[in-house]
């Protein structure tokens, strides 16, 4: 039987130096990170940022995040600012995203920005993909490595699935530990947060004063797209319970386990709620369940990025 998992690789020496190799040449490469799996190619070739798109089949007008090692290496990229150092002090390296100006000397792809005049960044905490990025000499776009609109990988079988033998290179770095997709901040202007994560408004608003984006025609974002991190069923929120032939993801110890039940967290903790969420998805879709119920999870912390995640999905 032939190895349908063949081009996954365990983190070696080895590894290191061909992913390395791969990605100066222009490839494209499957990377963990600690929110999800990333599809990783050289922010600054044309030829792999084309790639990157193509494979995800990603609408052109939806820019990627580039990834870097720390914030001397963005420099000649992004214009930083106080609010930017306040935020990378405190939370870097890991899970949040800043968008900043771009720099005009920037040698970063158009493509990558969707031809805007800011550049989203992030300095990603998982040793794997540090190791990575201190043996190149360039930063890394790395969208989540799923199909656009889809579920969000968060392991090497995941990203495998996702785009099968496409990819020569995937990095097996286990299972993100986060689980769901970077907090990502716009520091042009007044600090708005885009995109919610499991760094919460409420940890950087003791900082600087942030509001949550509201309008979504001002700006691209398409994590504020209404449909997204879809399982491709139909999905019910707030729901009491299973309807007939349905699966029905639960949160706290008061449900009981039953084969077409998920519990996101029998502790009710919203973090691991959240760290088992696109898991919890994929495992249904897998399973051949044709709907999805879920029950009411709590609008609070980790919950309300959750809650953000779940209503795309059930759009
Ligand atoms: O956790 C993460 O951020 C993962 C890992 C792999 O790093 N990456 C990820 O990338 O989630 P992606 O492409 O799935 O989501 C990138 C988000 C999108 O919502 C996009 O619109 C936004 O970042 N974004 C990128 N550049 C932007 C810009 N210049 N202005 C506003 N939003 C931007
Ligand atoms: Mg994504």
């Amino acid at each position: 039987m032939k190895n349908i998992y063949s081009n996954i690789f365990p983190f070696n020496k080895k590894t290191l130096n061909k992913s390395a190799a791969s990605l100066k040449k222009g490839n494209v490469v499957g990377l963990p990170t600690e929110t999800v799996y990333g599809l990783a190619g050289n922010a600054y070739s044309k030829k792999a940022v084309k790639k990157i798109y193509n494979l995800k089949k990603r609408p052109k007008k939806n820019p990627l995040i580039v990834h870097y090692l720390d914030f001397e290496n963005a420099k000649n990229d992004v214009i930083f600012n106080n609010y930017f150092f306040k935020l990378y002090k405190k939370f870097c390296p890991g899970p949040i995203t800043f968008v900043l100006k771009k720099k005009r000397t920037s040698r970063i792809q158009s493509a990558v920005t969707a031809n805007l005049d800011t550049v989203a960044i992030r300095f990603p905490k998982h040793n794997m993909t540090r190791s990575i990025l201190k043996k190149i000499n360039f930063p890394l776009a790395m969208p989540s490595a799923n199909l656009s609109s889809g579920i969000s990988p968060i392991s090497a079988f995941d990203v495998c699935d996702e785009f099968k033998k496409k990819l020569k290179i995937i990095i097996n770095g286990g299972i993100s530990k986060i689980g769901i997709e970077s907090t990502v901040i716009s520091l042009v202007g007044k600090p708005r947060i885009l995109r919610l994560g499991i760094i919460e408004g409420r940890k950087i608003s003791k900082f600087f004063k942030i509001s949550l984006f509201k309008s979504e025609s001002r700006i691209r974002s398409p994590g504020l797209l209404k449909r997204h991190y879809s399982p491709g069923i139909p999905i019910k929120l707030n729901q009491k319970k299973a309807d007939k032939d349905c699966a029905f993801i639960t949160f706290g110890k008061k449900y009981k386990d039953k084969t077409n039940h998920f519990n996101l967290s029998k502790k009710s903790d919203l973090k691991e709620a959240a760290s088992n969420l696109y898991k919890t998805l994929r495992k249904i879709k897998n399973k051949g369940f044709k709907k999805i119920n879920v029950v009411k999870i709590p609008n609070q912390g980790a919950g309300l990025a959750i809650n953000d995640r779940l209503k795309r999905a059930s759009y």
